[in-house]
């Protein structure tokens, strides 16, 4: 059994992760200050997995707390979700994004360091593959960004990067997840954004549910087949079983890889919406708006890397991913 950190383990992708190292049968513990989640996502993952993943509550932007708790437990592996993620936010709070993501991780990873823990997984975004390269997206391609979140993700590769150049002992990953989507099929954790979402399929989800009136179409001119943004929704217990086929994957090589996590396959808005619709058993209704500054026309992986080193494939279709995520809703709102 291995003591894997899960830093930001109560959030929407940690908490499905932590269901699978916990079914795996690893020691766990979440490393989370519940600023975008709640301890109730301990709860939840008890009740899917029977074992309750120990918590230490702190902010990885307080160096003591975070050098306390490594100095003080053995650690074998720390997977690194927790970071502020919101796009428009960061352009709206740049500082706020630059001080959580790159403080927290330098504190993370000084904390790592000084205690002996040199083997990390860590949240990267296909967003670092900016507007200018050509899907499907290769690890090789160049990187940058356009906004202070995708920075932070970029800025975040370089000091891992750097680490390991200065350092042969370090193991890193760093996985570019492209969309994560749906829940867990117990509906027990999933994706429940605070406010209006942002994200194509929780605004969905709300139309479904009734709290919101229609979809928003952001753009139908795009060179795409129907014209709509087409992106590579990846169902999030794919993705978080990603994780431990990465961790193992660490724990045989040193140095740095990049890897992707997505299905290789592109689905427009429209393909979504219509998934979603036969998934609650509702026409959804919507409209067409301007493009949303910033997007993309299309944008889905190359997934042969993460075939080839991790061995590792998504394996749920998009129907399951809206299916899943309609059980979620339609759980919590029995819950109240
Ligand atoms: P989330 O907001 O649901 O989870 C992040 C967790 O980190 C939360 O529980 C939050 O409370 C915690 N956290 C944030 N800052 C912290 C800090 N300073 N100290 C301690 N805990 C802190 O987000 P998610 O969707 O689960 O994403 C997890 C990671 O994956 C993030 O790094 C995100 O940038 C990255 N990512 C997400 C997506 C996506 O579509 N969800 C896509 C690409 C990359
Ligand atoms: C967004 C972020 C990206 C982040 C990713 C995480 C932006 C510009 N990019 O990517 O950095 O890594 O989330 O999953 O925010 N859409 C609508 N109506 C909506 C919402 C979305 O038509 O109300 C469209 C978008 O134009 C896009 C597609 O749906 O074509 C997916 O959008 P979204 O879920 O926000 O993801 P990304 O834009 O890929």
């Amino acid at each position: 059994m291995a003591h894997i950190v899960v830093t930001g383990g109560a959030g929407f992708i940690g908490s499905h992760c932590c269901v699978e190292l916990l079914k795996k049968g690893e020691q766990v513990t979440v490393l989370d200050n519940f600023c975008n989640s709640s301890p109730e996502a301990l709860d939840a993952i008890e009740k899917i997995t029977g074992v309750r993943p120990a918590l230490a509550e702190l902010d990885l932007c307080d160096e003591e707390k975070v050098n306390a708790f490594f100095a003080a437990n053995t650690v074998d592996a720390v997977v690194h979700f927790a970071g502020l993620k919101a796009v428009g936010e960061s352009c709206r709070m740049p500082l706020a994004y630059y001080h959580n993501n790159l403080t927290g991780t330098l504190n993370l990873l000084r904390a790592m360091a000084a205690n002996g823990c040199k083997t990390i997984v860590f949240s990267s975004s296909a967003t670092v593959y900016g507007m200018h390269n050509n899907a499907p997206f290769t690890e090789d391609m160049p990187t940058s960004a356009t906004n202070p979140y995708g920075w932070t993700k970029q800025m975040i590769e370089q000091m891992l990067m750097d680490t390991v150049a200065a350092d042969a002992a370090w193991s890193v990953v760093a996985l570019r997840y492209f969309n994560p989507i749906g829940a867990h099929p117990s509906g027990l954790i999933g994706e429940n954004p605070n406010g209006i979402p942002n994200n194509l399929v929780p605004y969905v989800a709300r139309v479904a549910e009734g709290t919101l009136e229609r979809l928003s179409v952001y753009g139908d001119d795009y060179d795409t087949p129907d014209g709509t943004g087409v992106r590579d929704y990846i169902h999030v217990v794919d993705l978080a079983k990603g994780h431990l086929c990465a961790l193992d994957y660490a724990a045989a090589h040193k140095g740095f890889e990049a890897i992707n996590l997505g299905t290789g396959n592109g689905a427009s808005v429209m393909d979504v919406l219509h998934a979603y619709e036969q998934a609650c058993g509702k026409t959804l209704p919507y409209v067409i708006a301007p493009r949303r500054p910033g997007d993309i026309a299309t944008s889905f992986a190359a997934p042969q890397k993460a075939k080839e080193l991790l061995h590792w494939e998504a394996q749920s279709d998009l129907l399951t991913m809206c299916r899943d995520s309609w059980n979620y809703m339609c759980r919590r709102q029995q819950n109240g």
